[in-house]
């Protein structure tokens, strides 16, 4: 997806520099061609002979000192997408302002194509309502942020600001640069856990809380797709996405089959197995004792999709286990017979129900098998949907 993608990667001069250099690897060994553009600061943090050995053209670093008499914009014109990582407070200020003050500001304001904004600085300078303000015009504008981490900053300090990691920055880029790749395509997608009544207050249900779901919809719509989210709980719906509320099992199997023709359908809900059997009219009293609750399976939504599967049609389904996670989730694609399984050990620390993380291995039903580390929700849909995109093309 990045092969010979012309990417201008802007430096500034904050101590993550040094992490711009593992960037600068990851793009260009993915085929990229990196043109790094350096501040003037940003040089006393690392030196340009690093990143002028790594990319794939010289570093920039002045629009005066230049064989181009029109650095800023040859680049701004010429590039696919422009990354500025780490992006200081100076910078994103200049940018939102509009006050090109050296080659990389005139270059972000020299060019129509997709901005990256990676911001890395101190808690304090990170929370200023100047900088915040300055942030929220840029992504009005479009540009894409990549939100800083917490953690150690430079002079043993902790908190918010520290240079979100290359991994994480590389994915947004890739997911930016993807942008479109879904056009015309219908996408499904259910999100939370179904609630399955005992009686008129209370039910059966499971700790999802449909983040996963809403982040994958989110993605699909910001690459094209007409996605219509079919969810349990009550979180408002993603820009541009279709909502439609169930709370069962059965109802959300209603909803599914009557949208079964979509070019992609992704299983994200954690759908009850049981319910219990008839729901009681009133509410059940406690002086009759405690209820004995006999369960009936409920349709295998999954399953039904996977057995009478649309010619050209991908089907994505996901599972949550907490031991044998590979053999499991195999045999579910089998046994399903869908394309696509994504597999979450949900006992681990910050995976699966409820956390804004994940880390998942993407089971593809021609053998492929790939894990994801520990990254967004929003990350973990991007990769969902480049394994869903690569069947698509075939
Ligand atoms: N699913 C479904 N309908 C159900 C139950 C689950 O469509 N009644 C879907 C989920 O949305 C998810 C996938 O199936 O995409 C995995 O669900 P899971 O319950 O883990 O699968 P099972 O085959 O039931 O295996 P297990 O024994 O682990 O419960």
């Amino acid at each position: 997806m990045l092969a010979n993608r012309r990417i201008v990667l802007g430096v500034t001069g904050g101590i993550a520099a040094y992490k711009a250099v593992l960037l600068c690897r990851m793009l260009v060994d993915a085929g990229a061609h990196v043109i790094p553009v350096m501040t003037e600061s940003a040089q006393r943090f690392v030196g340009r002979a690093t990143f002028d050995a790594l990319a794939s053209e010289p570093t920039r670093t002045s629009i005066f000192d230049d064989p181009d008499p029109i650095p800023h914009t040859t680049l701004g014109q010429t590039a696919d997408l422009i990354v500025v990582a780490p992006a200081t407070a100076r910078c994103i200020g200049s940018y939102a302002n509009g006050i090109s003050d050296d080659l990389l500001t005139a270059t972000l304001i020299a060019t129509k194509a997709p901005v990256v904004v990676c911001p890395a600085m101190h808690t304090e300078m990170w929370e200023h309502p100047a900088v915040q303000d300055n942030l929220a015009t840029l992504k009005k504008r479009g540009v894409h942020l990549v939100a800083p981490d917490e953690g150690r900053l430079a002079g043993g300090d902790s908190g918010a600001g520290r240079l979100a990691a290359p991994e994480a920055i590389y994915e947004t880029i890739e997911a930016v640069l993807s942008d479109g790749d879904f056009q015309g395509r219908t996408v499904v997608v259910t999100a939370g856990g179904t609630r399955e009544a005992i009686d008129p207050v209370r039910y059966v249900g499971n700790r999802s809380t449909g983040k996963q779901g809403y982040a994958v919809a989110e993605a699909a719509r910001a690459r094209g797709a007409h996605v219509t989210l079919i969810s349990t709980v009550s979180a408002e719906a993603p820009s541009g996405v279709e909502i439609v509320r169930v709370e069962s099992a059965a109802q959300m199997h209603a909803a599914v089959l009557e949208r079964s023709d979509a070019d992609v359908i992704v299983m994200t809900a954690a759908v009850a197995d049981f319910r219990p059997v008839g729901v009681a009219e009133s509410k059940i009293k406690k002086d009759a004792g405690p209820p004995k609750l006999e369960l009936e399976p409920t349709p295998d939504i999954l399953a039904e999709l996977g057995a009478e599967k649309k010619p050209g049609q991908v089907i994505v389904g996901f599972a949550a286990e907490t031991e044998d996670l590979v053999s499991h989730a195999q045999s579910k694609l089998e046994r399903k017979n869908v394309d696509v399984i994504v597999a979450n050990d949900v006992s681990a620390p910050q995976v699966g129900f409820a956390h804004d993380t994940n880390e998942v291995t993407i089971f593809v039903s021609d053998g492929c098998q790939r894990h994801v580390s520990l990254r967004s929700k929003r990350q973990i849909a991007e990769e969902v949907l480049n394994t869903v995109a690569q069947i698509l093309v075939g």
